[in-house]
């Protein structure tokens, strides 16, 4: 029996023989709205499990460095262990979602250089924007900590951004989240897949990400799919 170190909602954390290691089990459930709408959603696991395993290692090609090993199942990886600092860091390129919403602008309007914004990942507070005055206040980063993770998250965007370009995606915007190993450096962890970023066909502008869900557009699953496909990841038989 593998020991079960943390349940979220997308995900299962376990144990390994190795204390620097620990294995990441992704789930079928869909959950949005601060948990308030739930699915299970058969595929989604596997889907991104293998979508995330594929963009960690196109970043790590590109030289950025993260907790990922490798995939060893089709729903489960092995990671690096770290101690994940509580921020949310999200990137924009294209207004959409919460932006559009506070700032007033309409959906699809490309921003003039891209926006980095931070949340502090706590679900009882609703996962509020922060300023980084309101991060230094409750010693969730230091201010060097927060030009790292901006640096990062930036230098993240522009791969990602041409990587998906290429795919004939527009990257909208995504959600990074980073830990510290135990040498104290800081690593890009949890996923990157449809769930945590706008993945938008460049000619349709169909929506390839967890909008779909969020908006009851169609078959999750579908979309996901088309984006591991362009990825070029195939079925496993
Ligand atoms: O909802 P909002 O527009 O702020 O989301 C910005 C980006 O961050 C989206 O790609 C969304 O999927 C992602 N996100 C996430 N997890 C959250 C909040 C946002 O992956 N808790």
């Amino acid at each position: 029996m593998k020991e079960l170190l943390y349940e979220g909602k997308a995900k299962r954390i376990y144990k390994t023989e190795d204390p620097d290691i620990v294995l990441v089990e992704y789930k079928d459930s869909a959950t949005a709205f601060n948990g308030q709408k739930k699915a299970e959603i058969t595929g989604k696991g596997r889907l991104n499990n293998e979508i995330t395993s594929l963009i960690f290692l196109k970043l790590k090609e590109k030289g950025i460095d993260s907790h990922f090993i490798k995939r060893i199942s089709e729903t489960e990886q092995l990671v690096k262990k770290v101690t994940i600092i509580p921020l949310e860091v999200v990137v924009r390129n294209t207004a959409a979602g919460t932006l559009s919403k506070r700032l007033g602008i309409e959906e699809g309007r490309q921003l003039s250089s891209p926006i980095v914004e931070f949340y502090l990942k706590d679900d009882r507070l609703g996962d509020p924007l922060v300023t980084e005055s309101h991060i230094l206040e409750i010693k969730a980063a230091t201010a060097e900590e927060i030009n790292i993770l901006r640096e990062k998250a930036l230098q993240i965007n522009t791969v990602l951004s041409s990587f998906f370009d290429e795919l004939g995606i527009n990257l909208v915007d995504f959600k990074l989240e980073f830990g510290k190993d135990r040498e104290g450096q800081i690593l890009l962890a949890d996923e990157i897949s449809p769930d945590t970023c706008r993945l938008w066909d460049k000619q349709t502008n169909e929506k390839l990400d967890k909008d779909v869900f969020r908006r009851d557009l169609g078959s999750l699953t579908e979309a996901y799919e088309t984006i591991f496909k362009r990825l070029g990841g195939h079925q496993h038989v």
